[in-house]
């Protein structure tokens, strides 16, 4: 079989690049290792850039968003018993919105499906062959029949543990890693939220983060070791942990109940580079993981996908290879950018024992110059609601 561009992964990465491809009339299969109700059920975060509500509509699939999705013109950060609003909008103009990854993945499902793209959901041993060459193959097993598909290109949007940039030579490939001391606990419950916007805690105790999915659903998380376990946080204890960390009026306010879920997530900073390798493209968490501080790893996979499809279309429409050359540095200028923005607000926001009580003062007094300085909540407020493409 052969199609124009193969995509690996139906995560956020892969079907958005299917629903550009698909408007461009570009022939492309999507393969993916698990379910559908699999990948529908993961529960990742939710804040969206104003550029990736942008793509979005103009992909045609913002109507749910739209009508579903919370506009944020602004989030706190609380820290030694202060609240600090961060007002994007006055700040940038711009705002954010609050709409579940979830919520997105299902939308493009359901985009592809009515639009007949195709994607193989359950595919195993997937396998990558001649990306250095022009005639790039990909071979997959699928319902225990081995396929194989001949194809101009292969888009690697299978996240971090993914077949695509193992499938790379060392030689070939650049790694840069930062891995924090700690995790987020995160529970998700049908509770109403402490507050109409996000909350960012800086306290003694650790991080915490008070964010939702909708009027009546919650998102929560609190800064914990690593070497714990879920079974080791039972609501109760959460609940606790976390009303200590919020500043008082939130404290007093905070509606608990049961978690729907409950996860632990590390916390890492990742780059790979470069981002093309001959007729092999790296997309999404495939290619960077930013700790989810700054909220930007779902928006980032949509700029990579806005350059990726860029040089696609110019491929096929214009006969072009000049943004095909281009797109690894293109998509890695704003990935570093958004990886700093991350990597300052976990540094910012997070307790780091090792760093010592001089650590935790200069914390403070950055907090307190942020605090103090229009021009210094300019530049938070610019990279929270997102750098230019
Ligand atoms: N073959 C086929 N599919 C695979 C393979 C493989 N060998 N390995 C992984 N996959 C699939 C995974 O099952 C997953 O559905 O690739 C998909 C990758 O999706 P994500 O991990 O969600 O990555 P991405 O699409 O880049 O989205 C990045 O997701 O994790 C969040 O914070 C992250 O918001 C960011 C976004
Ligand atoms: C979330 O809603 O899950 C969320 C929001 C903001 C973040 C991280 C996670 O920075």
């Amino acid at each position: 079989m052969r199609v124009q561009v193969l995509i690996i992964g139906a995560g956020p990465a892969g079907l958005l690049l299917g629903q550009c491809l698909l408007r461009e009339g570009i022939d492309a299969l999507i393969l993916e290792s698990r379910s559908r109700e699999y990948v529908l059920g993961r529960i990742r975060a939710g804040v969206l850039e104003s550029a990736t509500v942008a793509l979005l509509e103009r992909l045609g699939v913002a109507g749910r968003l739209h009508a579903e999705g919370l506009a944020h013109e602004g989030f706190d950060i609380a820290f030694a018993g202060e609240r600090l609003r961060i007002d994007l909008a006055a700040l940038t103009g711009r705002s954010v919105t609050v709409y579940g990854q979830t919520e997105i993945t299902k939308d493009l499902m359901d985009a592809r499906d009515a639009a007949g793209g195709k994607t193989s959901y359950e595919v195993s041993d997937v396998a990558i062959e001649g990306f250095d060459t022009d005639h790039p193959r990909v071979t997959y097993t699928h319902k225990g029949n081995s396929q194989s598909i001949d194809c101009d290109f292969i888009c690697g949007c299978d996240g971090f543990h993914g077949v695509s940039r193992a499938s790379v030579p060392p030689a070939a490939i650049r790694l840069y890693e930062r891995v924090y001391p700690f995790g987020w606990m995160g529970v998700l419950s049908d509770t109403p939220p402490v507050h109409d916007e996000l909350i960012y805690v800086s306290h003694e105790r650790g991080f915490a983060l008070c964010s939702q999915r909708s009027r009546t659903r919650s998102r929560y998380y609190v800064q914990c070791p690593l070497s714990e376990q879920v079974d080791e946080w039972p609501d109760e204890r959460f609940w606790a942990e976390l009303r200590r960390r919020l500043p008082g009026e939130a404290a007093k306010t905070l509606a608990t109940g049961p978690s729907i879920e409950k996860s632990i997530a590390p916390l890492r900073s990742f780059v790979a580079e470069p981002l093309r390798f001959g007729r092999l493209f790296l997309a999404g968490d495939a290619a960077h993981i930013v700790p989810p501080t700054g909220a930007k790893g779902l928006n980032l996979a949509a700029s990579d996908v806005y350059y990726l499809a860029e040089a696609l279309v110019g491929f096929y429409k214009e006969k072009s290879i000049v943004k095909m050359d281009q797109y690894s540095a293109r998509a890695l200028s704003r990935v570093w950018k958004a990886e700093r923005f991350s990597w300052w607000m976990t540094k910012l926001l997070h307790r780091f024992p090792e760093e010592g009580e001089f650590g935790r003062r200069m914390q403070l007094a950055e907090l307190e110059y942020i605090a103090g300085s229009r021009a210094a909540q300019t530049a938070l407020a610019e990279n929270y609601v997102g750098l230019p493409y």
